[in-house]
């Protein structure tokens, strides 16, 4: 086992753990919603779960960070808290805040990041930032809402883990990233009825079924 202390408490973990899974498996919170616990080590995609680590340079995301013996690990500092919100206010600015008439409404990563870095949830939408792409209906299992997703990936990659075949991927470049299915087929349709997974991996309401909801917890 690695010892390492955060935030002065010591904890252990196995080797090869990536530092976020330590933090929130010993109930220590950091900021996060790419993260897709039991994933290797990948991403950073939202950019949330900075900390310091001593002897770095600079902050890191906890993520993509393995556990090493005698890390000494602080998630709570003035400067990583700065950097969380303002990880945080870069996701909300590309984020369409529709809370009441969204059906991730109390279920939703974005409300839950923003109670517990105490911010308030309202909408700073950034010319250029907001995606203007239409409501993708061409899935026969779900429907896919651009101006709602934070590019997380957690879709794309819970469908890696699900699939055989992927349904899911990133098309486009930067403000204009979105997901995309290849999912048009009747076979692809059996199979992403049965799975769901995508919808919910999703921490933010942007993948819904055809009728607008989320399904139930499998
Ligand atoms: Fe680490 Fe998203 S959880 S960058």
């Amino acid at each position: 086992m690695i010892r390492m202390t955060i935030d002065g408490r010591t904890v252990s973990s196995p080797p090869h753990t990536d530092l976020l899974s330590v933090c929130l498996d010993n109930d220590i919170f950091v900021p996060h919603l790419c993260h897709l616990p039991g994933n290797p080590i990948e991403g950073g995609a939202c950019r949330l779960c900075f900390v310091e680590v001593t002897g770095a340079a600079r902050p890191l995301c906890a993520c993509t960070v393995t556990v090493a013996e005698g890390m000494e690990v602080f998630t709570n500092t003035p400067r990583v808290r700065e950097l969380q919100k303002s990880a945080l206010r870069l996701l909300l600015s590309a984020h369409h805040i529709d809370c009441k008439a969204c059906a991730a409404n109390r279920r939703c990563g974005l409300q839950d990041m923003a109670r517990r870095l105490n911010m308030r949830l309202r909408a700073a939408p950034q010319p250029g930032l907001m995606s203007d792409n239409p409501v993708d209906h061409t899935h026969p299992a779900f429907d896919y809402l651009p101006h709602r997703c934070i590019l997380c990936g957690k879709c794309v990659r819970i469908c890696q883990r699900h699939q055989p075949e992927v349904q899911l991927s990133f098309a486009g470049r930067g403000f204009n990233t979105l997901i995309t299915s290849f999912g048009s087929t009747a076979s692809a349709s059996v199979d992403c009825a049965e799975c769901l997974a995508c919808i919910r991996a999703c921490p933010v309401g942007a993948l819904l079924l055809k009728d607008g909801s989320l399904p139930a917890s499998p």
